[in-house]
């Protein structure tokens, strides 16, 4: 069986991008392999986070995947601090990866902007932590949204300089799985931005915590423009918004855009809207109301992460320990 990882940073409240491009895909391939599921903390402090937030987000992050539908019996659910042998194979990739390759990193371009001697080392090498992410477990497929394939690329790069540094088969070949009509889901009020839970505008994304109303509010003022939908998917090029909102009810829906548009070409947006509402208030209102009531409980949720830390452990140390043997470092 081949094992998969994934992550996602506790840096805010999970968003339907989040949703659509990466967990509820881990819902699905959960049933036929062996996961792991990571509520990344490390890679979160990249950026400033208050420690009291990044407690309780840690905590919310995971009572969302469960409540979505992981189950943290059958896979593993852990926070990624809890587990050493990250940051151990994560300062080996740092000896690995070159300063050329990181320099290519365009999510770093677009995360330090213009403030590029302010922004933390942690920042810069942020890539070759969650190549140990995977690494460390010798997780071979890796279900993401579509604006990781760049860093998923570099694991590999990474993986391959180590196996040929050392002369040997170590690290396997990872196989991104970037699924759906959703992997890339575009911020509401532009749909040339993705939908991310840094956006300083609540209006630009739907949260996996946000009530029917205000989800309604949001679809209703979402950006479109003034055409009807199309019939084919051809018609929605150079409509970035209304691509946006077609592929987010057909990921719903689990079905393709084109199928969408021949049930709603030729509708307006405002009967469009209603409907793509009323589909998001029934399909995340339970997730929110889950979440709540897992919150509720915190031991039962710090004792399923501290087991999930203690299995993960069990399946990377091993791995790291032979890596760094590999290394050459002295084992006494
Ligand atoms: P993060 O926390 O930004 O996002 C978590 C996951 O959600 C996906 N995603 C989206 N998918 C579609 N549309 C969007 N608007 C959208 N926004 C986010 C992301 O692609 C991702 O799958 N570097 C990662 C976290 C990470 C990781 C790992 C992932 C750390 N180590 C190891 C996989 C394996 C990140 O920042 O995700």
């Amino acid at each position: 069986m081949q094992r998969i990882l994934s992550g996602i940073q506790p840096s805010g409240v999970p968003t339907l991008g989040n949703y659509l491009g990466a967990i509820r895909n881990w819902v699905a391939l959960q049933r036929d392999h062996e996961c792991l599921f990571c509520v990344v903390d490390l890679h979160a402090i990249t950026v400033w986070q208050d420690p009291a937030t990044l407690r309780s987000a840690t905590r919310e992050l995971a009572a969302s995947f469960i409540a979505c539908g992981i189950d943290p019996k059958a896979q593993v659910l852990f926070h990624q601090s809890a587990v050493p042998a990250h940051v151990r194979l994560g300062w080996i990739f740092n000896c690995v990866a070159r300063l050329g390759w990181l320099n290519r990193m365009t999510q770093f371009k677009d995360k330090a902007g213009k403030d590029r001697e302010q922004v933390s080392a942690g920042l810069y090498v942020y890539p070759n932590l969650m190549a140990a992410d995977i690494h460390a477990y010798h997780a071979t497929r890796v279900p993401v949204g579509d604006d990781q394939r760049q860093h998923l690329e570099l694991a590999n790069d990474i993986g391959q300089k180590f196996n040929h540094d050392f002369g040997v088969e170590f690290f396997p070949v990872i196989e991104p799985l970037i699924l759906g009509p959703a992997a890339r889901v575009m911020s509401l009020r532009d749909g040339t931005r993705k939908m991310s839970k840094s956006d300083p505008s609540d209006q630009s994304r739907i949260n996996l915590t946000d009530d029917a109303d205000t989800i309604a509010l949001k679809i209703r003022r979402a950006r479109t423009d003034p055409d009807a939908l199309p019939h084919e998917p051809q018609g929605l090029e150079g409509r970035a918004e209304a691509r946006n909102l077609v592929g987010i009810m057909a990921a719903l829906l689990d079905q393709d855009v084109a199928a969408v548009l021949r049930e709603q070409g030729g509708k307006g947006f405002g009967a469009f809207k209603e409907e793509l509402a009323a589909l998001l208030v029934e399909k995340l209102g339970p997730i929110a109301a889950e979440t709540r009531r897992l919150l509720a409980d915190p031991g039962t949720l710090d004792a399923i992460l501290r087991d999930g830390a203690a299995r993960a452990a069990a399946i990377a140390d091993p791995i790291v320990a032979e890596a760094e043997r590999l290394v050459g470092f002295l084992k006494v």
